[in-house]
């Protein structure tokens, strides 16, 4: 793609960024598609104050300040927050504005990046309670048997809705209707309301899943909150949050490891849920593979065109799994987002070319379909919500290695503590 098209399209994502943003009750967050979903949600506004920190800092410092005032007691965060209630998604959750489940913990990433960009200091104090608040709440409630890995009790709950991941759990066939998929999901949410939220009791008794992202991602942000934690000069809590991560990153590896690959597990005995999808590849953005795992991993699976290596790569579940539907949302079609976390992955592993690769060819989709919510992994044609923000995230795919550098060092396959000084 030329450099022309390039800075012709970080103008729309500029404004379209802009003419997302709402205010209310004195608060600024940004909507990820006006018509689709008009509210703020969790793991998009993580997304929003990354990409913010190229065009709007104050924006992205803001996106971070509404989104924890929906902070539960307990220590929760919800995925949806309904600061004024529209006609679509318009559930009744149990809880007044808000929903009651969560999405992937990617705030201690989004703070620091804006850290990163700012050097503000107090930004940090500020979110940070928060951040602590939120992690100690997935390993308390969401792994009540102290294993080391953070439940979910949704698929909604792992950003990636009518994934085939959770299709034996909620006991449907690899090919059905979208319709009946969000019937079973729905069930779950008044199932849920049966055991009020209890995590561990909606676990045992409706949908217990430990997903493969979910917890690399919540290792990966671990890490950060040790990086924030040492610049607030809290020594002990930054331990804490190091040893956490690496619990979790070795819990990993015992419960979800098998012939080179990490597979999502459900129930008391972690049996694992062997469909093939993008999540595969989530580990290397937390750093969970050696470089040898990691190269293995890129070979047979990311540049396989029977699997991964599409027109327009990542389909979001490979290509050979009989549930592979291109078009159905988390079925099949690119995402932006999940194209961002792999991008991170293989910058931090040094798969440069790999990664320029992705980040050109979800710069094309962009240029070829508009800012829609998905792509069609060959075609590129465009699905789903008009005006999605996550597109935006192409222009935080900027080569930032250094980012992770202070984290390597905890990585499980290379467990040598060293001291972190940032
Ligand atoms: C869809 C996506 C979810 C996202 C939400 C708002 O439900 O599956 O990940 O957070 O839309 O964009």
């Amino acid at each position: 793609m030329s450099s022309d098209s390039l800075e012709a399209l970080r103008t729309d994502a500029a404004a379209l960024l802009a003419r997302n943003r709402r205010v209310s009750r004195g608060f600024r967050y940004t909507v990820p598609s006006p018509r689709t979903y008009p509210y703020q949600w969790l793991w998009d506004s993580c997304f929003h104050a990354i990409v913010l920190t190229e065009f709007d800092v104050d924006a992205a410092k803001d996106e971070l300040r509404s989104l924890i005032t929906a902070q539960q007691e307990n220590g929760m965060i919800p995925h949806m927050v309904y600061w004024e209630r529209g006609d679509v998604i318009n559930f009744d959750w149990g809880v007044e504005g808000i929903s009651s489940i969560t999405q992937p913990p990617m705030l201690a990433y989004a703070l620091w990046t804006v850290y990163q960009k700012t050097g503000d200091h107090s930004l940090l104090a500020e979110i940070y309670p928060a951040i602590q608040k939120f992690h100690d709440y997935l390993l308390r409630d969401r792994d009540p048997r102290g294993n080391n890995l953070a439940g979910i009790i949704n698929p909604d709950e792992s950003g990636e809705d009518n994934s085939p991941r959770f299709d034996y759990l909620l006991d449907l066939p690899p090919v059905h209707e979208w319709g009946e998929n969000m019937r079973r999901r729905l069930e779950l949410v008044a199932q849920n309301k049966v055991c009020n939220f209890d995590a561990a009791k909606c676990m045992r008794n409706f949908f217990w899943v430990k997903d493969v992202p979910f917890n690399a991602i919540l290792a990966e942000n671990l890490g950060i909150e040790g990086l924030i934690a040492e610049v607030l000069g809290e020594r002990d809590a930054a331990q804490r949050a190091y040893d956490r991560r690496k619990d979790i990153a070795r819990a990993m590896r015992v419960r979800m490891y098998e012939d080179g690959l990490y597979w999502s597990t459900y129930g008391p005995e972690y049996e694992r849920i062997k469909v093939k999808t993008w999540h595969i590849f989530s580990p290397l953005f937390a750093g969970l593979l050696s470089p040898e795992e990691a190269g293995r991993l890129v070979e047979n699976h990311l540049k396989n065109p029977d699997e991964f290596w599409s027109v327009y790569p990542i389909p979001t579940v490979a290509k050979d799994e009989p549930s592979y539907q291109p078009a159905e949302m988390w079925r099949g079609p690119t995402w932006i987002g999940i194209n961002w976390f792999v991008y991170q992955g293989l910058m931090r592993y040094g798969f440069i070319e790999e990664a320029a690769h992705i980040k050109d060819r979800s710069a094309a989709l962009i240029e070829l379909s508009g800012f829609r919510e998905y792509f069609h992994p060959d075609t590129g044609e465009g699905h789903g919500a008009e005006d999605f923000t996550w597109n935006t995230l192409v222009f935080d795919m900027n080569g930032r290695v250094e980012f992770t550098r202070n984290l390597e060092n905890l990585s499980i396959v290379t467990p040598a503590p060293a001291p972190l000084t940032k």
